[in-house]
């Protein structure tokens, strides 16, 4: 197949996302663009065709594709484009969500083609898999991108890219959110940062102490924006999060790729 152009997208709300995908994308040798699906506003529909790649990623939210990561992919639109999928999870597990990736985007007209499940940093317990994807990890992520960048330069003209096989059960596992709250600390000088940044503008626009609990998705991007480091999650709350969550993650886990 003659790639002409690999697009990266992605909804990353604390960055981990973005930066595997960058890494992904940074092996391969073609032309590059970038589609940054988090922040909140109107955007048009994105036709892509035959001959181009998208590598797409998102958080594992509970161990599915976020909702607003879900709504925002449906503006994307292949015609047969390969597609590289790439979920990002704090350690725990990702269960359905490279599954449910991958059907969405084979809804979208593209043709998934090879998939990458990364443990990264934990962004509601930042201790968990701190520093993730390290050294090593990033190795690993190279490693698949130099065979992804085989694969694509392999593929003849007439290859339909066959059904990828990826973990994950139907019906989906629920997941009804994080029940957390942003607490603003009184050194907040409403400057306005996490209004803009807010991937649902869930924050007041007039005042950042006021969040709309039922819009925040708890996506933690306005506390790892906040420039006075005054947004934070209740710290009983994130402790009870941490000790069930400590458990659970225990094991060291490693990236899995699929392709
Ligand atoms: C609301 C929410 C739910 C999450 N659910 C899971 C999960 O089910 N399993 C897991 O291992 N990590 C989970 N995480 C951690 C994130 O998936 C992980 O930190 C991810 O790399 C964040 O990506 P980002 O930096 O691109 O936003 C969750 C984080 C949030 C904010």
């Amino acid at each position: 197949m003659n790639i002409k152009q690999v697009t990266r997208v992605y909804f990353s709300p604390t960055d981990n996302t973005r930066t595997v995908v960058e890494l992904i994308a940074g092996q391969l040798p073609f032309r590059q663009e970038k589609l940054d699906l988090t922040d909140a506003g109107q955007r048009p529909e994105y036709h892509f065709l035959e001959n181009e790649a998208v590598i797409v990623g998102v958080p594992v939210y509970g161990g599915r594709v976020p909702a607003t990561a879900f709504e925002r992919l449906k503006k994307l639109h292949g015609r047969q484009t390969a597609a590289v999928l790439v979920v990002t999870y704090g350690n725990r597990a990702y269960e359905d969500a490279l599954l449910e990736l991958k059907l969405i985007l084979q809804r979208q007209g593209f043709c998934p083609m090879a998939a990458a499940a990364v443990p990264a940093e934990h962004n509601i317990v930042r201790s968990i898999a701190a520093g993730r994807p390290d050294k090593s990890d990033r190795k690993r992520l190279r490693h698949f991108a130099k065979d992804l960048g085989r694969r694509f330069w392999e593929l003849p003209g007439n290859y339909r890219i066959g059904d990828l096989q990826v973990p994950g059960h139907r019906p989906f596992k629920k997941f009804h959110g994080v029940p957390l709250k942003i607490k603003v600390g009184s050194s907040c000088k409403n400057c306005g940062t996490c209004i803009r940044k807010c991937p649902v503008q869930a924050i007041s626009r007039t005042d950042p102490r006021v969040t709309d609990t039922e819009r925040c998705i708890a996506c933690m991007r306005c506390i790892k924006q906040c420039p006075s480091g005054t947004r934070k999650i209740n710290k009983l709350v994130l402790l009870a999060v941490a000790q069930k969550l400590k458990k659970l993650c225990k094991e060291r886990k490693e990236a899995e790729f699929f392709i």
